[in-house]
C-alpha cells in the first residue's frame, strides 16, 4: 500500500493530536516536521521518530517525497503556508481558523482550485458522535424549520495569553479561537446557510488575570505571566441572521465573571427544539403534551483525541482515495466572513451586511 507522506508545520500543542492521528494510520507516515523554534522541532522529531527537521517551511516544501501537510502554526501562518504548500503540489489540512480574515481565506480556496490540491479546514468538532447524530436528525426533518438557534463557548477563566493575545499573530480573541467552532457547527448542521447580517459587541474588560488562584487554565506555549499583554477581545456577543431565515444568538469568552464554563448549542424548529450539550435532549409535542426525549448515543471515551483521529484519517482518505472532503476550504471562508462582520460591527457599532 502506498503511504501518504505527511509534513507537520508548527510543532506546538495541537500538532501533537495531528501527529498521533497520522501515526495510527497504516497508509500515512510523517516524513518531516518544521517549526520556527529549532530546538522544539528537533525534540519533536526525536519524540515522534520523524526523519527530517526544518525551521523554514519553504525549504520543507522543496522536499521530494512529501505529499501533504498539516498546518498547525499560529493563525497568521495558515494562509501563507497553505498557499505555498498547495503551489508546491501538496494537499493541506489547515487548522481553524482557516485564515486571519475572509479575504485571505478566499485566496487559499482560489489557490486550491488553481492548483487542483485539497484544502481541508480543521473543523474537528464535526467528527463528534453527537454532531453526526444531529446531522442525520436534522436532515430527516425531525426539527422542522429551524428559525432560531443559540450557541455559546464561554470560559470563566481561560485567556491563554501569549500569541493568542497578540492580534498580529492570532487575528482576534475568543471569537476567532472558540467561536469559530460553534458558529461552524450551527451552520454545518442546518445545511450551510449563508450569513446575511451581523450585529455584535466585543469586550476587553478583564484581560488575562494571571494572578487568579484556584482554577486550572490552559496557557499558550509562549505565555509570559510577567507580560500579560492582550490586544484582542476577551468576550463577545452577536446576533447573526442567515439567508434561510434563521437567527443565531452567539456568545463567547475567555474570561467572564460568571458561575461556570458554559458550552451550548440549541436549535429551535417548528416541529421540535434540541439542546446538544453535554447530552442531546429533544423538546417536542406528543399527545398534546410537551415531552423531553434523549437518544442513547455512545459517547467518545477520550473525545478530544478521538475526533482528531477521525479528522486526520478523513484527510488521508481524501488524499489517498479521492474521497469527497467533509470540511472543504470554502466552509472556512463562510465562517471567516461572519467573524470579520462580528469585528466590524463591534468596531462601528452598526449592523454589518454580508454580501454573497
Ligand atoms: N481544532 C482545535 O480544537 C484547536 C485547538 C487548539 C488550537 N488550534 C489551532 O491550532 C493552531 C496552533 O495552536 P497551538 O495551541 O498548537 O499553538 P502553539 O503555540 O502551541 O503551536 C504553534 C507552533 O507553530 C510554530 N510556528 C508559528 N509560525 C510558524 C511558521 N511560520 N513556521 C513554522 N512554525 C511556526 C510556533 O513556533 C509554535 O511552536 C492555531 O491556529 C489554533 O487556533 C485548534
Amino acid at each position: 500500500m502506498k503511504k501518504v507522506r505527511v509534513g507537520i508545520i508548527g510543532a506546538g500543542n495541537i500538532s501533537v493530536l495531528h501527529t498521533e492521528g497520522y501515526k495510527k494510520l497504516e497508509n500515512a507516515e510523517i516524513v518531516a516536521v518544521c517549526d520556527l523554534n529549532e530546538e522544539k522541532a528537533k525534540a519533536y522529531a526525536e519524540k515522534y521518530d520523524i526523519p527530517h527537521v526544518f525551521t523554514d517551511y519553504e525549504e520543507m516544501l522543496k522536499m521530494e517525497g512529501l505529499d501533504a501537510v498539516s498546518v498547525t502554526t499560529w493563525n497568521n501562518g495558515h494562509g501563507p503556508i497553505s498557499i505555498a504548500a498547495m503551489k508546491a503540489g501538496k494537499d493541506v489540512l489547515c487548522e481553524k481558523p482557516l485564515a486571519m480574515n475572509a479575504e485571505e481565506a478566499q485566496v487559499m480556496v482560489d489557490t486550491a482550485k488553481e492548483t487542483g490540491r485539497l484544502l481541508m479546514v480543521g473543523f474537528v468538532r464535526r467528527f463528534e458522535n453527537n454532531v453526526n447524530y444531529m446531522k442525520k436528525a436534522i436532515e430527516n426533518d425531525e426539527l422542522g424549520n429551524i428559525y432560531y438557534a443559540k450557541t455559546g463557548y464561554v470560559r470563566k477563566w481561560g485567556n491563554p495569553g501569549g500569541w493568542f493575545c497578540d492580534k498580529k499573530r492570532s487575528g482576534g480573541g475568543p471569537v476567532i479561537d472558540l467561536g469559530v467552532h460553534v458558529i461552524d457547527l450551527i451552520r454545518y448542521l442546518t445545511g450551510k446557510p449563508e450569513a446575511v447580517s451581523v450585529t455584535a459587541s466585543t469586550f476587553n474588560q478583564l484581560g488575562i488575570k494571571p494572578y487568579i488562584k484556584g482554577m486550572g487554565k490552559y496557557n499558550a506555549d509562549d505565555y509570559d505571566p510577567n507580560n500579560p499583554y492582550c490586544d484582542v477581545e476577551d468576550a463577545a456577543t452577536a446576533l447573526i441572521k442567515f439567508d434561510n431565515g434563521m437567527t443565531l444568538n452567539f456568545e463567547t469568552s475567555w474570561v467572564l465573571h460568571t458561575k461556570d464554563n458554559n458550552n451550548y448549542l440549541m436549535f429551535y424548529g417548528d416541529k421540535a427544539g434540541v439542546k446538544m450539550e453535554p447530552e442531546i435532549e429533544f423538546y417536542k409535542e406528543h399527545n398534546q403534551y410537551f415531552v423531553n426525549e434523549s437518544p442513547c448515543i455512545e459517547q467518545e471515551e477520550n473525545k478530544f483525541a478521538e475526533i482528531f483521529n477521525k479528522e486526520t484519517a478523513h484527510f488521508i482518505d481524501c488524499v489517498a482515495n479521492g474521497t469527497p472532503c467533509l470540511n472543504p476550504g470554502k466552509d472556512g471562508v463562510a465562517i471567516m466572513k461572519i467573524l470579520d462582520a462580528i469585528y466590524k460591527s463591534a468596531e462601528t457599532g452598526s449592523e454589518v451586511k454580508i454580501n454573497g
